[in-house]
């Protein structure tokens, strides 16, 4: 569904992403882990073309994904229609005067009758237990709702390719439950980002490694890497410390 070949990213002139080639086939649940600055939501962003690779290439469903593609109306179109991407800050996704004018904006965009869209608008509101606040303007909803109505407003056009970054950060236990139970639920192909390691198996069956030097430092089956710990360690994912008083080490995830 979706292949990286040798892509770089440059903000400036600081190389976020460096080298990075993989493919995703289409229905995968993929787990996005890297500490703090080492390309997540940069990837991300360039998955859904808000950015675009300064040197490489990208493709979705064969067709390169470059800033002339989208002079293209029915790719444009296609694309948007089809990719979606959670922001790291849900807040920066709503701007809506309700929670109901919110998850149907984009149905209306693409010019989706009222009826219609109030059938969507309902389901996934109560999928996500919104019902109660579909008249509430959503700067009142507390962070973890905003994260929860940011996501309901992206699987109002069920989308083919859903990239996620850091759907959890907000949510208490119960609703991360119900969100990996969701996820898993959900026909599309899933690329989440996260540095909760004890998450990251729950996530996803396959997992790609971002480094401190920005390159993908590993791509295969999660357990496999969560349980090498020089792997994890060199990933800066595990922290190894000495005990105060004792002379020896332990070592703590995210
Ligand atoms: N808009 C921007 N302009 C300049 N530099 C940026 C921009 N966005 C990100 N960066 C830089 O790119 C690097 C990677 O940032 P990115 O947000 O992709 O990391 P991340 O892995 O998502 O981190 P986190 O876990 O903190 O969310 C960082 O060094 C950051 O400072
Ligand atoms: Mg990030």
């Amino acid at each position: 569904m979706i292949e990286l070949r040798e892509v770089y990213y440059s903000y400036d002139h600081n190389i976020t992403l460096k080298n990075i080639s993989f493919k995703v086939r289409e229905g995968e649940k993929v787990v996005l882990l890297g500490i703090n600055g080492s390309g997540k939501s940069t990837l991300l962003k360039l998955l859904n073309a808000l950015i675009f690779p300064t040197e490489g290439a990208y493709y979705y469903k064969g067709e390169r994904v470059e800033e002339k593609s989208f002079k293209n109306k029915d790719f444009r179109r296609t694309f948007r229609r089809e990719v979606a991407l959670l922001f790291q800050n849900p807040e920066v996704m709503l701007f809506n005067p309700t929670v109901y004018d919110e998850m149907a904006f984009s149905l209306r965009q693409l010019g989706f009758r009222e009826e219609e869209t109030r059938e969507k608008v309902e389901y996934w509101a109560d999928k996500f237990g919104l019902s109660p606040l579909l008249k509430s303007p959503p700067f009142e909803l507390s962070l973890g709702q905003k994260q929860r109505l940011a996501l309901a407003c992206l699987l109002v056009l069920s989308p083919k390719l859903l990239l996620l970054d850091e759907p959890t950060a907000h949510l208490d236990p119960k609703s991360t439950g119900w969100l990996v139970d969701l996820l898993w639920e959900l026909p599309c192909t899933i690329i989440t980002s996260t540095h909760n390691l004890s998450l990251a198996e729950e996530l996803g069956d396959r997992l790609l490694v971002l480094g401190q030097d920005h390159t993908l430092i590993y791509d295969g089956r999660i357990e496999d890497f969560l349980r090498d710990e020089e792997k994890l360690l060199k990933a800066g994912l595990l922290h190894r410390h000495r005990y105060r008083d004792k002379g020896g080490y332990h070592t703590h995830g995210f």
